[in-house]
């Protein structure tokens, strides 16, 4: 039988705002109710938008939440009808800003189709294959610096595990010098912590990270232009589709997305994961007994329940109807990934963590089919897959010993710190 998790409180309808930033500082649980009262009472709930304080961003028109899986994949593989070119998250940034910011998971076709096209060659089998190697030694060699670093087995799970792993594997993969990744690390960190009081201060500090990353990897790749290296920078540098190349702004915002968007949500796919198989004894077993057997469903499992990128957003081109709900033109509309991968209509037993799970239909973490589905999936699977067989082969002892450090977001389902043993 699958775990079962901690009981599941009932929450009223009236008690629900998810603009409201306390209802991202609830726990789990609680949320999760919040979300399955939604998909069965209210699957098209209006929500205004929050007046942030001394937020240079207006406040919007409101949203529709849209909370079950079926409505999330319909407005997901219908970008005609529902466009991304106005934003991605809930707030109305600039064009400019949006593009500057979120590159092209903020475009339509055929900006975006340009776009996809010549840096999905950086992501093609030929250049994954060449990264598969490199994450393999990287867990070996995350593992190796653990058991030397802390002889008593004692340290945080996220610092030395988790949040290393897919940011060194990212900059390896785009060629940065080792003696930069800590940089990076913080930057990227400023970027998704928007929100959270312990990470972003301000604005201004939001937009010196975005910045300085951009000039950065604006410099990074045209360096790589003029001194093609064996990197995936270079191969997006110095690719043409049909006649066009990257220009380097371009790859500076490109940069600040992949980075962004490669690093923190592996990162907490694995923390979660790991915090799921401590609270979960027989489901690690099972996994860890028969690991190939069951790898490819307990990927899909961990990413599904823990969902790292909690919703993104569209906005309606021309007035039509979501399953039968007629939205307008103008009208925001924002997919719950976090609620359509609990979705009861579709999955049995949902806020049940089984790493048996049947993955079809499949669950909504990378996106639910559209034309920006995550570039990264398979290379982020990956990752998760070969983490989880190094710890399970060189620290079988590994458990969460303490509650985590949640970041608080609407956005990412991170967790900051979460302290582990693994004597
Ligand atoms: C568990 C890890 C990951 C999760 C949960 C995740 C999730 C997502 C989601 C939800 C989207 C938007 C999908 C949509 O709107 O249809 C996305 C897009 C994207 N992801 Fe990931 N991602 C992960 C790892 C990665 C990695 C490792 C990379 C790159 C190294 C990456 C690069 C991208 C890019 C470039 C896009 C934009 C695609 C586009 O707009 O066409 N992601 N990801």
């Amino acid at each position: 039988m699958p775990s079962q998790q901690s009981s599941t409180p009932k929450v009223s309808l009236d008690e629900i705002n998810l603009s409201n930033p306390e209802f991202w500082l609830q726990d789990r649980a609680w949320r999760s109710a919040a979300f399955r009262t939604l998909r069965n009472e209210a699957p098209y709930q209006f929500f205004e938008e929050w007046e942030f304080e001394n937020s240079p961003i207006p406040r919007g028109p409101g949203y529709y939440a849209l909370t079950r899986h079926d409505d999330i994949w319909h407005v997901s593989r219908h970008p005609e009808l529902f466009c991304s070119g106005k934003g991605s998250n809930i707030g109305d940034l600039t064009v400019e800003l949006n593009e500057f910011f979120g590159s092209m998971i903020n475009m339509d076709d055929p900006k975006h189709f340009r776009l996809r096209s010549i840096v999905s060659r950086g992501f093609a089998p030929k250049e994954i294959k060449r990264v598969e190697d490199y994450v393999v030694t990287k867990a070996k060699e995350l593992v190796d610096r653990v058991i030397e670093k802390f002889p008593n087995g004692e340290c945080d799970f996220v610092e030395e595990i988790a949040a290393p792993f897919p940011l060194e594997i990212i900059c390896e993969m785009m060629g940065i010098p080792k003696s930069d990744y800590k940089q990076i690390l913080t930057w990227t960190n400023t970027i998704l912590g928007v929100g959270d009081p312990e990470l972003v201060t301000s604005l201004d500090d939001l937009l010196a990270a975005g910045l300085n990353m951009f000039s950065y990897a604006q410099a990074l790749g045209e360096d790589r232009v003029k001194n093609p290296a064996d990197d995936i920078t270079s191969v997006m540098m110095n690719a043409e589709v049909d006649g066009e190349r990257l220009t380097a702004q371009e790859f500076g915002s490109f940069f600040i997305l992949l980075v962004v968007a490669g690093n923190e949500t592996t990162r907490n796919a694995i923390s979660h994961g790991m915090k799921l198989l401590t609270d979960n004894p027989d489901q690690r077993r099972i996994w860890f007994d028969n690991f190939d057997t069951h790898t490819r469903s307990a990927v899909e499992e961990i990413v599904r329940f823990a969902t790292p990128v909690i919703h993104f957003r569209r906005t309606v081109i021309q007035d039509t109807d979501i399953n039968g709900f007629p939205v307008k033109a103008g009208d925001k509309v924002v997919m719950w990934y976090a609620s359509g991968n609990r979705d009861e209509r579709v999955y049995e037993n949902p806020d049940a963590f089984d790493v048996r799970r049947d993955i079809n239909p499949p669950q909504v973490g990378f996106g639910a089919g559209g034309p920006h589905f995550c570039l990264g999936a398979n290379l982020a699977r990956r990752e998760i897959a070969v983490m989880f067989d190094e710890i399970r082969r060189r620290l079988p002892n590994l458990r969460i010993t303490g509650e985590p450090a949640y970041l608080q977001s609407n956005f990412i389902n991170g967790i900051k710190r979460m302290p582990c043993s693994f004597k």
